[in-house]
């Protein structure tokens, strides 16, 4: 009896778990996929060697990105890759590279450990602006920023960021009116200027030595930072490195020691708490605000650092576009129309509040910007996760294909060839969803607001001016798929209109 009971006991028991596991599968089975489930499929991959990995299939191109596009037409849009010791994947195609940026930006949003990041930020990574993983202290640094990064049309910030501008060009118009001079030192302490002025309200005379100093040591760790290194990758080659990355210390620290003594020069301690006037005083106010701060005035300093660092990239873009327009007087006379028609009979200096009535000028600044085809800054996956179906596992380094938007025949016409009217569409500037020079989401570029204004101002300054024609023997082939350029680089001949 007892042993019936139990028995029916027993399988009223079993009745009801299987009805409650019943429910529960179809629960699940009613469930969306879940896209960090791990029986996701891995993305493809193509054999690897041992140790190198697929590090092999990345030599022999121009631009290393290329490698990616050619892998994509093997294997699809997503791509698994051992580099070294560093397990990666490429993302070709805008949807999943939208994908990455945006919808699945908070997965997204750490940045590559390599080891040469850290000792190039003082030991720490986490010190840099760009290189950093994502934290709070990092929200807070881009907050901060955007005020001075990105000034509103017709503030009060805004126009003292177009007079700083319109000054700086006005002296550069001068000084290579003055005779033949090393053009990229000019433009990039026209640059630097313009950057102590706008950020720190300090500007320097041309011939200030410790100021030409801070700017050649920018250039070199901008350079530096822009190679590519296979010991990111595989760290037994870093030792060979040491030697070089000692030296970038080395620059790292006679900057901090200009910016403390020549450009901040006292403020934190006489700063008294008004509003701040400037990126200084934003980041001063902050430190100081025991409950609310996040950094210390050394962290601090280390993203004014990052910031001021910026003028590099703005002057060896700058350069770059000088390098497309000197063999395209076509390109110049159509830009030089748009400054007459503009500037008018009393031939008024143009400023950036012109930007709106000048589509081909600016059009020309974003051609120049699409055929250098600057990758990405890699992102690392913060969780395991997935891109357009694949499983994608946490701490994976993750390189966006954007040469290939950028420069894919299927996107543009004729993309080898430098047309700004490509960008215009009924006298104004439109540009294509595939366009993301500056990535995007919440690890977007924090200065591609400044590279454009003053990239606008200084051209338009210039040809205003001048004719910018080759000199004798120069070619002018640009790099692409970095933004960098060797200190020494081409020459112009600036020709008086
Ligand atoms: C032509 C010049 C430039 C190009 C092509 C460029 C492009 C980029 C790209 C592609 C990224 C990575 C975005 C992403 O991961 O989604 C980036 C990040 C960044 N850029 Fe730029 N950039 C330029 C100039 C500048 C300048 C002048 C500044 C400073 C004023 C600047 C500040 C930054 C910062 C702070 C980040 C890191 C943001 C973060 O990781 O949260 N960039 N840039």
């Amino acid at each position: 009896m007892f042993h019936h009971l139990y028995l029916t006991t027993f399988s009223t028991y079993l009745i009801v778990i299987l009805f409650i596991a019943l429910i529960l599968i179809l629960i699940e089975l009613n469930k969306k996929p879940s896209t960090t489930s791990t029986d996701l499929p891995e993305p493809p991959s193509p054999r690897s060697l041992p140790i190198i990995g697929h590090l092999h299939l990345l030599g022999g191109y121009a631009v290393p990105y290329q490698a990616f596009t050619n892998l994509a037409k093997k294997y699809g849009n997503v791509i698994k890759l051992k580099l070294g010791n560093v397990n990666s994947v490429v993302i070709n195609g805008q949807e999943n590279i939208r994908e990455v940026l945006v919808s699945k930006g908070h997965h997204f949003d750490s940045r590559p450990n390599f080891e040469r990041y850290q000792q190039l930020f003082g030991g720490d990574k986490q010190n840099s602006l760009a290189f950093c993983d994502w934290s709070e202290t990092q929200k807070v640094r881009r907050e901060m920023l955007k005020t001075h990064t990105f000034p509103r049309a017709c503030s009060n910030k805004f126009s003292a960021l177009e007079d700083i501008i319109s000054n700086e060009t006005s002296s550069l118009v001068t000084r290579l009116a003055n005779g033949p001079r090393e053009t990229k030192n000019e433009i990039l302490y026209s640059c630097a200027n313009i950057f102590t002025k706008h950020f720190c309200s300090k500007s320097f005379p041309v011939d200030d030595p410790g100021f030409a100093r801070m700017i050649e040591n920018f250039d070199d760790i901008f350079y530096e930072v822009n190679q590519g290194y296979a010991a990111d990758f595989l760290p037994f080659l870093l030792p060979l490195h040491y030697n070089r990355l000692e030296k970038m210390s080395e620059l790292a620290h006679e900057i901090r020691h200009f910016l403390i003594d020549d450009v901040i020069d006292g403020r934190y301690e006489s700063y008294a708490d008004e509003e701040p006037s400037d990126y200084v005083e934003s980041l001063i106010q902050h430190v100081r605000n025991e409950e609310s701060s996040c950094m210390s005035w050394e962290n601090a300093l280390f993203a004014l650092e990052d910031i001021i660092g910026g003028h590099s990239a703005v002057g060896n873009f700058v350069m770059k576009l000088l390098g497309y327009l000197v063999t395209r007087p076509e390109v110049q006379a159509e830009i030089q129309r748009e400054i007459d028609g503009c500037a008018g009979s009393e031939r008024r200096p143009i400023s950036i509040s012109d930007r709106g009535s000048m589509p081909y000028t600016e059009a020309a600044v974003f051609e120049a910007i699409r055929l250098i085809a600057s990758p990405i800054v890699p992102r690392a996956a913060n969780q395991d996760t997935s891109i357009n179906g694949y499983r994608i596992s946490k701490g994976t380094l993750v390189f966006l294909n954007n040469h290939d938007l950028s420069m894919s025949e299927k996107l543009w016409e004729e993309p080898d060839a430098f047309k700004p009217e490509r960008f215009i569409v009924n006298n104004r500037i439109i540009k294509p969803e595939h366009f993301l020079p500056f990535g995007g989401g919440r690890r977007s570029c924090m200065g591609f607001k400044m590279v454009q204004l003053i990239s606008f101002g200084i051209v338009s300054g210039l040809l205003q001016n001048f004719t910018i024609a080759p000199v004798d023997g120069q070619t002018y082939k640009i790099p692409v798929g970095s933004l960098a350029l060797p200190r020494s680089t081409f020459r112009f001949e600036f020709v008086s209109r």
